[in-house]
């Protein structure tokens, strides 16, 4: 069949207008969020089956049903900008896109091995957030594909996340041979929205260290302290109380360290949660921690708690604490917390001076030969920003479902 195809400039960032004919076994797109690297490697791998029907292209994320409103939907614009989706068989399950000429598009999951490898005669591989999937992974990929037929290629976009990342070491540090990398930025891209720059703007007036990452498109690097993302303010409690969902978190101590409850109210919608209440004191028994509690008006709260102190968690419920419970502690549970909470802006209300001394203090390791800091949290200054960190939990269950599978989080 001949397909007319009108492709034209304008279809294109500028920037990536030249790549559409420069080609590498490894091909590295990263950079900002919103720089349009998504966009143009769906445009480009079109083309290039198009023109080569031999090709069968496999693309991975994370997880499987990440793909359908990411990598599938980007694929799907670009079939309807070159006019040819009707001509295209498309299915939802399994998902997948035969392009007119015969050639294929498959999807798959990093999360579930099996499936991911029992692939046969792909020749494209396109890995998307390419920082969510393992080097193992990525390794085996390349190892199912060599061999004979058509050169192969592997196109990897990603934000550079953390200079920690093996994308650093593996394309950065000592990149294999044949490989083409392209940095570009939202500045780039002409298509954005306003809405997407308002909140491109926000993040670099509130995260500095995530603006680096996901506004200039720069490797991510680990400063010293942990949480940048804050602002100590005064605000109504009630106001907030009435408008948001409550998280409280709490941590046990008793001799040398504390036990402490942080209550917080989150907004969604803006990213923000509002660090409202809470108490941080030594030598309470667990009488007096359910007294504190009664005394705030959570009683009859989800409260959620140390889970290496089963035995208080149990008492607390008799003495009418009934909705406390433990936090699930994974191995990595401690950075993906650590990451979520980077993800909101923090609004901390004065009176909580426990918690903002935490917060200037609590700081990653530093590699005694190197001197350079390391992913590791100190084990000071934690204990209201652990129970925070637990109270985060309601809002990363389905999210942590996932992570249990994947073999690995993200390396932040
Ligand atoms: N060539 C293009 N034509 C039309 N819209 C585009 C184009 N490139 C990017 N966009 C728009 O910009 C958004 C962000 O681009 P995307 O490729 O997802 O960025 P990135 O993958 O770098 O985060 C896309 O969802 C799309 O709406
Ligand atoms: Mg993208």
């Amino acid at each position: 069949m001949d397909i007319k195809l009108t492709v034209k400039k304008r279809f294109f960032n500028d920037v990536y207008y030249p790549y559409l004919k420069r080609e590498a076994r490894f091909n590295v797109y990263y950079g900002s969020a919103g720089s349009g690297k998504s966009r143009f490697v769906a445009q480009k791998l079109i083309l290039k089956m198009l023109k080569e029907p031999k090709h069968k292209l496999l693309v991975v994320r994370e997880t499987l049903v990440s793909h359908k409103d990411s990598t599938f939907n980007e694929l799907a614009q670009v079939l309807d900008q070159y006019k040819i989706r009707h001509l295209c068989s498309i299915t939802k399950t399994p998902l997948s896109i035969t392009l007119p000429n015969g050639a294929q598009i498959i999807f798959r999951g990093a999360d579930d091995e099996s499936k991911l490898l029992s692939i046969s005669g792909i020749t494209i591989v396109w890995v998307e957030e390419a920082a969510a999937v393992s080097r193992d992974v990525f390794e085996q990929l390349t190892l199912r594909l060599r061999g004979q037929g058509l050169k192969k290629q592997f196109y990897l976009t990603f934000n550079p996340v953390s200079e920690d990342s093996w994308l650093k070491s593996y394309f950065f540090d000592n990149p294999p041979e044949d490989t083409l990398v392209l940095k570009t930025t939202f500045k780039d891209n002409r298509f954005l929205d306003e809405d997407f720059l308002n909140g491109l703007e926000h993040m670099r007036l509130t995260n500095p260290r995530k603006y680096k990452v996901f506004g200039l498109g720069d490797w991510g690097t680990l400063g010293e302290t942990i949480y940048d993302n804050w602002t100590e303010r005064a605000f109504d409690r009630q106001e907030v109380a009435q408008r948001y969902k409550m998280l409280v978190g709490m941590d046990f101590g008793f001799t040398a360290d504390p036990t402490t409850l942080v209550q917080s109210f989150v907004d969604e919608e803006n990213k923000t949660i509002y660090v409202s209440s809470g108490f941080y004191s030594t030598g309470l028994l667990n009488q007096d921690i359910a007294d504190r509690i009664e005394a705030m008006g959570l009683s009859k709260s989800e409260i959620i708690a140390d889970s290496a102190e089963p035995k208080s968690i149990a008492e607390l419920k008799r003495l009418g604490i009934r909705r406390v419970q433990g936090a699930r502690k994974g191995p990595d549970s401690i950075r993906s917390g650590i990451a979520k909470i980077q993800e909101y802006h923090l609004i901390v209300h004065p009176d909580l001076d426990f918690f903002i001394t935490e917060l200037k203090n609590y700081s990653y390791k530093k590699d005694k030969v190197s001197g350079k800091y390391t992913n590791e949290p100190i084990d000071r200054y934690n204990h209201a920003l652990d129970a925070f960190r637990y109270s985060m939990e309601p809002l990363m269950l389905p999210e942590r479902r996932l992570k249990t599978m994947s073999k690995k989080g993200f390396g932040f």
